[in-house]
């Protein structure tokens, strides 16, 4: 069982919800399961929405086949309208918003909400303004609680072992399929209940595409790879990138990999309360930039982590954003180098007092499979 407060992340919103806010209308997602504790999967073109109100408890409507997920929420619904596959939700949205009162003319809307169902719940209710909900609920999910932080360890401590047992295998001849489907089987084996995001690994210069698709090329002798994949455990998440050269390292690789290494070394050293999100993207890029390589590291160092794999607050050169205490964020700087190879290094880290600590534990030095 959860040990989450559902509840009171609820009483959060609801307050902030209270001076400028009508209602918060909710579909699945991490912010429903933040706000309730309701993580319902494959739930597609069904009707599933949380009405959440700043002064009485919510209403849902709930797809007959998801009935038992009420029982992961802890919290107190109004009214529980529950439809079965002969019936038309809609119906019930319009009992539910029947009586939606118009005190400020504002709505949240869950960021992620198909355009179908917005549509839907615009004809029923005329105009009122809408803001995405992520706008009120980054501000708490941003700061992790102990459960939170515990849950991110162990997604961090699967990842690990995920990484330890892949390094045993015999990766030379198999394609970047292959092995993002054995990186895929190992987290589960080991406790992840999936991966946060698609599975990463770029082979020789496919290695040079921050984001490569895997592909049926074969690792071969002389590429460098890079494995990115993360945990999902009790819904929340881990990313890791590691990467690795198969045989001998190509010409350059060395150089290149002790710079990333660096700064990433660095970025988290400095990582602490009350910095600007944006002093840790300069100094990865500082140091990748005095060594030649600026050019080659194209992306910010790094995002916040937690119910989604990529959340607020981001590690970009523009964020001024001070750096708080309880937050997670990945440091991942890399270089790329088109036609030869690329190299990235990710950890998570956690911003625990003072200092922060790396959850993700792999060793960061460069290895060599023969
Ligand atoms: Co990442």
């Amino acid at each position: 069982m959860y040990n989450m407060d559902y509840e009171k992340n609820l009483e959060n919103l609801k307050t902030v919800m209270a001076n400028s806010y009508d209602g918060a209308l909710i579909t699945p997602g991490s912010n429903l399961f933040y706000l309730t504790g309701l993580n319902p999967q494959n739930v597609l073109e069904r009707l599933f929405l949380a009405i959440v109100y700043p002064q009485k408890e919510p209403i849902l409507i709930i797809p007959e086949l998801f009935e038992d997920e009420i029982e992961r929420s802890s919290v107190n619904f109004e009214e529980v309208y529950v439809w079965d596959d002969t019936e038309d939700p809609h119906e019930f949205l319009s009992k539910a918003l029947k009586d939606f009162e118009k005190n400020h003319g504002n709505l949240l809307i869950e960021d992620s909400m198909s355009a179908d169902v917005l549509m839907k719940i615009k004809e029923q209710i005329g105009d009122f303004s809408w803001d995405p909900l992520s706008l009120e609920t980054s501000r708490f999910r941003k700061i992790k609680s102990e459960d939170e932080i515990d849950y991110m360890s162990k997604a961090a401590e699967i990842a690990d072992k995920t990484y330890e047992r892949l390094l045993e295998e015999n990766l030379i001849g198999k394609t970047e399929i292959e092995v993002a489907a054995r990186i895929d089987y190992l987290l589960k084996k080991l406790g992840a209940s999936g991966s946060s995001f698609e599975t990463i690994v770029a082979s020789g210069p496919n290695s040079a595409n921050p984001h490569h698709f895997p592909t049926k090329r074969c690792l071969q002798e002389g590429d460098m790879v890079i494995l990115d994949f993360g945990a999902r455990y009790k819904s929340y998440c881990s990313d890791i990138s590691r990467t690795i050269a198969l045989g001998y390292p190509p010409e350059g690789a060395k150089e290149v990999y002790e710079l990333v290494q660096r700064a990433l070394t660095e970025a988290k050293e400095i990582l602490r309360v009350d910095l600007e999100a944006k002093e840790v993207d300069k100094k990865a890029r500082d140091i990748i930039e005095e060594g030649g390589y600026g050019d080659n590291f194209i992306h910010r160092v790094g995002h916040g982590i937690g119910l989604d794999a990529h959340e607020e607050p981001y590690l970009t050169g523009q964020n001024e954003e001070k750096i708080k205490k309880g937050m997670t964020f990945t440091i991942e700087p890399g270089i790329y180098l088109k036609g030869h190879f690329g190299v990235r290094i990710e950890d998570d880290i956690w911003v625990k007092d003072k200092k922060s600590v790396s959850l993700t534990k792999s060793s960061r030095e460069m290895i060599c499979i023969k």
